[in-house]
């Protein structure tokens, strides 16, 4: 039930910092010990790499998971969309391992790739908010987000849930293989829970600017580099899914080999800026669309963050930033759509979940 909530995709953005709380107490074992199945941990932990396989939302959640896995447990990854890597399937390492992400566990197109790595002999995962789905059922492994029923169109928890899920996966990986010397999930997804609550108490300031940036505009474009620049591709999603708004996004030093000519006088860029090493050259990038006549918002966290940027993140470690960064991207999507008197929840031509190919 939405309860006093206008619409289910805020109350859903707001669930998000609960929904890392209860991974934890559903992963966790007494001894503060990763519980997954031991048999999945070895043979993901086995392979010599790890494809991911998703559409939508999910697929943005699979990029913004890419270097934390990487990190942890020194096996490669591959991020594919579901649609091209069935009719297009690259040469494959010797041994692969498949995670397929999909909130309902129905998706058809990764459904068809999943048929074919089945007949193909290989392991596959699905991670998926459904019990009992199709994808599910049909994977060797499952593990569930019990991030409760996700009812807007526009995946906001599912996301972030997948994210932490793969934390928290990847750690028990970088333990069997010995390959984590820092990380630990549990603690860090804490952290990121309370910074996560802090960005959903921005509503006012994120609709204020919203009204001042994103009233009236056809586009806009969310730029980054790294996990900044995924957390863009899914800002970009949302916004384009229930605002109707022209959105993309993009790799910020890309922009200047051809995109930078749709900046016009007015256009909203907003920059995501979480990162140390490549922040000051995503800001450069803000300034050469600025001195076009672009409107910048910047998006930064703590560390890294100046007197006049508009919104400010909570500092989370360095390979779960997207936690936090993508929820005032949530929240500003959420709020062009309303403001525009759009019903949020039932963005047109979208179904929820998309069984067909
Ligand atoms: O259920 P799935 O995670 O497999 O769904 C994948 C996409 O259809 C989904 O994420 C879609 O892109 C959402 N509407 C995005 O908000």
């Amino acid at each position: 039930e939405k309860g006093t909530y206008p619409f289910y995709m805020l109350k859903e953005i707001d669930e998000q910092p609960t929904v890392m709380r209860k991974l934890t107490q559903e992963y966790r074992d007494d001894h503060g010990k990763v519980n997954i199945d031991l048999n999945l941990v070895n043979e993901m932990a086995d392979s010599d790499r790890i494809y991911i396989v998703a559409c939508g939302t999910s697929y943005n959640a699979g990029w913004a998971a890419k270097s934390l896995i990487e990190t942890v447990t020194q096996i490669p990854v591959e991020v594919q969309l579901s649609s091209e890597f069935g009719y297009n399937m690259p040469l494959l390492s010797k041994k692969p391992f498949f995670i397929f992400l999909t909130q309902s566990g129905e998706t058809a197109d990764s459904r068809q790739v999943l048929v074919q790595i089945n007949q193909l002999g290989f392991p596959s995962l699905t991670i998926t908010n459904v019990a009992g789905s199709t994808l599910s059922r049909e994977a060797k492994y499952t593990l569930l987000l019990h991030a409760g029923p996700e009812i807007a169109v526009a995946s906001t928890k599912a996301y972030t849930a997948q994210i932490a899920m793969l934390a928290i996966l990847t750690q028990a990986i970088g333990e069997r293989n010995k390959t984590n010397t820092s990380f630990d999930a549990f603690y860090e997804l804490s952290i990121a829970a309370a910074g996560m609550e802090a960005m959903v108490d921005e509503k006012e300031r994120l609709s204020s600017l919203v009204e001042q940036y994103l009233s009236t505009t056809r586009n806009a474009f969310y730029i980054g580099r790294g996990n900044d620049y995924h957390v863009a591709s899914e800002a970009a999603l949302k916004l384009k899914e229930i605002s109707y708004v022209q959105a993309e996004g993009f790799a910020a030093g890309e922009l200047k080999h051809g995109t930078i000519a749709l900046i016009e006088e007015g256009t909203p860029v907003l920059g995501i800026i979480t990162d140390a090493k490549t922040g000051p050259h995503t800001r450069g990038n803000l300034k050469e669309v600025e001195s076009r006549g672009a409107n910048t918002i910047v998006i930064a966290s703590e560390d890294l963050a100046r007197e006049d940027d508009q919104v400010i993140l909570p500092k989370v470690h360095p390979l779960l930033t997207s936690l936090v960064a993508v929820v005032p991207t949530q929240l500003i999507a959420y709020y062009v759509s309303m403001q525009r008197g759009y019903d949020v929840d039932k963005p047109r031509n979208l179904a929820k979940s998309v069984t067909v190919e």
